[in-house]
């Protein structure tokens, strides 16, 4: 394959270190630009364009923090790890709250860096999350850029509408890839707190002492490692929106700790004693059905009804087939866009037919990554089904029994599970019982798959 490799900046004082990264990026595939010079390594920022970029926090004249101030300065469009040697909470949560994705301690295993590096790449990146570009990404949060011609998007596209002019709580509720962030987004956006911050925290990628402190702050002297007071995100949304995202995820611990806030609607920080009014709306989202999670215990049913005030159901791509084609149109254009190739992605007939035919379990993110894979190495214009399939070098397969029917669901979900059990015992079996490696062959996080194992009881 002649897939254009992935630049990625790695800045270390210590040249035995950059040594062994850049040796371990090489190999994966990837272009590791090396730098024991910061300054060198910011001046190069806009030319080499990094997509993703890993520092080390401690060096002479000048620290990873500051990095991570060049990147936002520079807009360059990437996600930041950063390496630390001193594995303190604080670092951690300095390095959470400035917009670096993950944090390393020295000294990590190769697999480590791999999956954070993986991990880096498949999130959104870094300057979505900066002011000076969210007046950019106003604009793409239009209702109109919300794609979907089906009746029922159309109907979705109304309520939003209604929502927007709202401030009710949101409880956003899809498969992943459905676009329920993307849908937060146009809902902060189209309302009147459009010009004040849109902050989301992903409550699944957290330990609870950090989502914690992350979300309602803490004072100076609170834990080992607390040197100074930090506002918590709650706080720092003031009169915008907040997105919980993943909120099935939260622990039983921390959700006694929202509801409280919610109800209050004010914030104590950790280790303080004075109430903090908050002022935001809130939107959560999931991926979980938290009905089943109520009777399961593990989620409380009076957070469910604080939360769940207008609920908004996305459907999957597979029952909004007529989507489809102009989904296509709209992410080959943005593809156009992003590479700046002027290339054109089209389809004859019998290769949309395959692409529509297929249940699209990771929805409009899987289209986005399966039409990216086909841009960039597809050599001609109208791609057919086996055009599609010799570049994917596999099929894409559809479930035989995706009709309609109440039993689909579940079919479908044991079907999904199976196929995801079998997986996760492969990887494991193949990375020797190292779960590192195995979530490595899977490409998700290490936290991901060890919930999967318990979940599925592999351990
Ligand atoms: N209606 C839409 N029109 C155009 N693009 C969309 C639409 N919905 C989602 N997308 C795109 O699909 C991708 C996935 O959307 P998003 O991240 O909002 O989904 P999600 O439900 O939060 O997924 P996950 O569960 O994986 O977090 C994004 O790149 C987003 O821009
Ligand atoms: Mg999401």
């Amino acid at each position: 394959m002649d897939k254009k490799p992935i630049p990625i900046l790695v800045i270390d004082d210590e040249e035995n270190i950059l040594n062994f990264i850049s040796k371990a990026l090489r190999k994966e595939g990837y272009e590791p630009h090396a730098f024991t010079d910061v300054r060198l390594a910011t001046a190069k920022l806009p030319a080499i364009r990094p997509q993703v970029v890993i520092s080390d926090i401690v060096m002479p004249h000048i620290n990873g923090f500051e990095v991570l101030e060049a990147v936002k300065r520079n807009n360059v469009d990437t996600n930041l790890i950063l390496i630390t040697a001193h594995a303190s909470l604080e670092s951690a949560i300095s390095a959470v709250r400035g917009g670096a994705l993950d944090y390393l301690v020295k000294p990590f295993e190769l697999d480590e860096l791999l999956v954070a590096v993986r991990r880096a790449l498949g999130q959104k990146r870094l300057s979505t999350a900066f002011p000076s570009i969210e007046k950019k990404t106003q604009s793409m949060y239009q209702m109109h850029n919300l794609i979907g011609t089906s009746s029922k998007m159309q109907e979705i596209y109304k309520l939003l509408e209604k929502i927007a002019k709202s401030d009710s709580t949101v409880l956003v509720v899809g498969e992943s890839g459905t676009g329920k962030e993307m849908v937060a987004r146009a809902i902060h956006y189209n309302s009147h707190r459009k010009d004040k911050p849109f902050v989301s925290i992903n409550c699944a990628s957290l330990p609870d002492p950090l989502l914690e402190s992350e979300l309602f702050g803490h004072e100076r002297g609170s834990f080992t490692g607390a040197f100074t007071t930090k506002l918590g995100l709650l706080e720092l949304a003031k009169e915008g929106t907040f997105l919980l995202d993943e909120v099935g995820d939260m622990s039983l611990a921390m959700q006694s700790k929202l509801l409280r806030a919610l109800q209050e609607r004010e914030i104590k920080r950790v280790g303080g004693i004075e109430n903090i009014p908050i002022d935001v709306r809130i939107i959560s989202a999931t991926s979980k059905d938290l009905r089943a999670e109520i009777e399961k215990k593990n989620f409380r049913e009076d957070l469910f009804y604080r939360i769940n005030v207008i609920p908004v159901f996305l459907p999957p791509l597979r029952e909004r087939k007529e989507d489809i084609p102009p989904l296509i149109q709209h992410i080959a254009s943005l593809l156009k866009e992003k590479s700046g190739i002027g290339k054109e992605i089209e389809f004859t007939p019998d290769g949309l037919g395959y692409l529509m035919e297929y249940h699209w379990p990771g929805n409009i993110r899987e289209l986005e990554n399966i039409l990216e894979r086909l841009y960039m190495l597809a050599d001609k214009k109208g791609l057919s089904k086996e055009d599609i399939i010799k570049i994917l070098s596999s099929e894409l397969k559809s479930e035989k029994s995706m009709t309609q029917g109440g039993t689909m669901l579940i079919e479908l979900k044991n079907e999904t599970e199976h196929f995801e059990r079998k997986m996760i015992e492969k990887a494991l079996e193949d990375a020797g019982g190292n779960k590192l490696q195995a979530a490595k062959l899977l490409h998700c996080s290490r936290q991901t798959l060890q919930y999967k194992v318990r979940k599925y009881n592999l351990d």
